[in-house]
């Protein structure tokens, strides 16, 4: 079923989810200049507050919905428990950057006083809300934002993801695209922010050491670019025999149109990073969206015990197919459920930090997974096709992308 005919149903968007809630007292104390704070519900039993930070508003805002629903499904199959605690969650928009998230990562922190915050699409959001988590000592469990540097060079105690990194799903994608377009060249366009720079990198690494040429190379303002023809003449003019980009959301959905509109999806093959053609943007894309390659680490139709289970029933739950950003949600549950689960004692922000430090594998619906010592997951990369599938369409895996 197409996700334009589910989109009528309302799925009530919960700011203060799950029974039992209780106003827990909270307690501050000042030591060495920064704040060592005590979440309410921090203490050893009663529920622990989380706070949700995605986009409830802007270009992401489909995957805020979907990253949503994820963390709900594993709270829903696991009674509104993580670790066996109750858990509430306090929910605020991210917006469309760092404008509008740090005021809401700044009210969840000091007015909300969350053990820990999960969410994040936005990589420019990620840069810049960090440092206050950093410093206030409340973990981020990132789960979609993919800047390199947070589990990079940039790597810290209290940021970890159970997404990816902006370059990988691109590097593993770079000698797939040289092999297909062979000697012709490719042309490269993405949004002008941290995650378009750093989806473009890593591709240009791998495709370059596997033979590959670049045509030419755009970066489209973020959040302003309705209008992608003048940059589809350049494309044209350029010569080029294949394209590959990064966008995601409402941008996905205006640029695949586009590019079909304009005529080049006869002539020129487009690639990218699976974002393209994921969720609400594929069933918007429709058959604009056909037979487009992407690479990405999940897919509905994956091949395993725990996917197989994961798909039906959240399909059964929200009428449409899972997605990447509702699985990283799926997912950062399951993290923070192991890691509330071996605290013995006050969770606190320290607490959890540590005791996501000693996670075990996670059996995800992208297959099993653990955190790399820089807090990211290792994980594989597959070929993806989109397909029709009854009166919808799908992202078909077609093989494992090689490292
Ligand atoms: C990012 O900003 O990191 C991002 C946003 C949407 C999809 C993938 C990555």
């Amino acid at each position: 079923m197409s996700r334009q005919v589910r989109a009528g149903r309302i799925f009530p968007r919960r700011v203060l989810v799950l029974a039992g809630l209780v106003a827990v007292a909270t307690t501050v104390a000042a030591c060495g200049g920064s704040a060592v704070r005590e979440a309410e519900g921090g203490g050893d039993e009663g529920p622990v507050k989380l706070g949700v930070l995605v986009p409830l508003s802007g270009v992401y805002a489909p995957l805020g919905e979907d990253m949503n629903q994820g963390f709900d499904l594993y709270l829903d199959e696991h009674d509104g428990k993580l670790g066996g605690r109750e858990v509430e969650l306090v929910t605020v928009d991210e917006g469309e950057g760092p404008q509008t998230a740090v005021p809401a990562a700044e009210k969840l922190i000091r007015q909300d006083r969350v053990a820990a915050v999960t969410g994040v699409v936005s990589s420019a959001v990620a840069l810049g809300v960090t440092d206050l988590f950093n410093e206030s000592k409340v973990p981020l469990v990132i789960s979609n934002a993919g800047a390199d540097d947070l589990t990079g060079e940039a790597s810290s105690d209290y940021v970890w993801r159970t997404s990816f990194a902006n370059s990988e799903p691109n590097a593993a994608f770079g000698p797939y695209v040289a092999d297909q377009v062979g000697d012709g060249g490719v042309y490269v366009i993405a949004a002008d922010y941290a995650a378009g720079k750093e989806a473009m990198g890593g591709f240009k690494e791998t495709f370059e050491a596997a033979g590959g040429k670049v045509a030419g190379e755009q970066y489209t303002p973020f959040g302003e670019t309705q209008d992608f023809q003048p940059y589809l003449n350049a494309i044209q003019r350029s010569g080029a025999e294949a394209v590959y980009c990064f966008y995601a959301g409402a941008e996905a959905v205006a640029f695949v149109k586009q590019y079909k509109q304009f005529g080049l999806a006869d002539e020129l093959p487009l690639y990218s990073a699976g974002f393209l053609t994921e969720g609400g943007a594929l069933d918007a894309q429709g058959d604009a969206a056909l037979g487009i390659n992407t690479s990405l680490h999940y897919a509905p139709d994956l091949d395993n015990p725990t996917n197989e289970r994961f798909s039906a029933t959240y399909q059964d739950r929200f009428d449409e197919e899972p997605t990447t950003y509702a699985v990283a949600s799926y997912d950062a549950a399951a993290v923070l459920d192991q890691a509330l689960g071996s605290i013995d004692g006050a969770v606190t922000g320290e607490a959890i930090a540590a005791a996501l430090g000693e996670a075990g594998e996670v059996d995800s619906p992208r297959g099993t997974w653990r955190f790399s010592e820089t807090h990211n997951p290792i994980q594989t990369y597959y070929l993806r096709e989109v397909r029709k599938q009854g009166d919808g369409y799908t992202n078909a895996v077609v093989r494992e992308l090689e490292g």
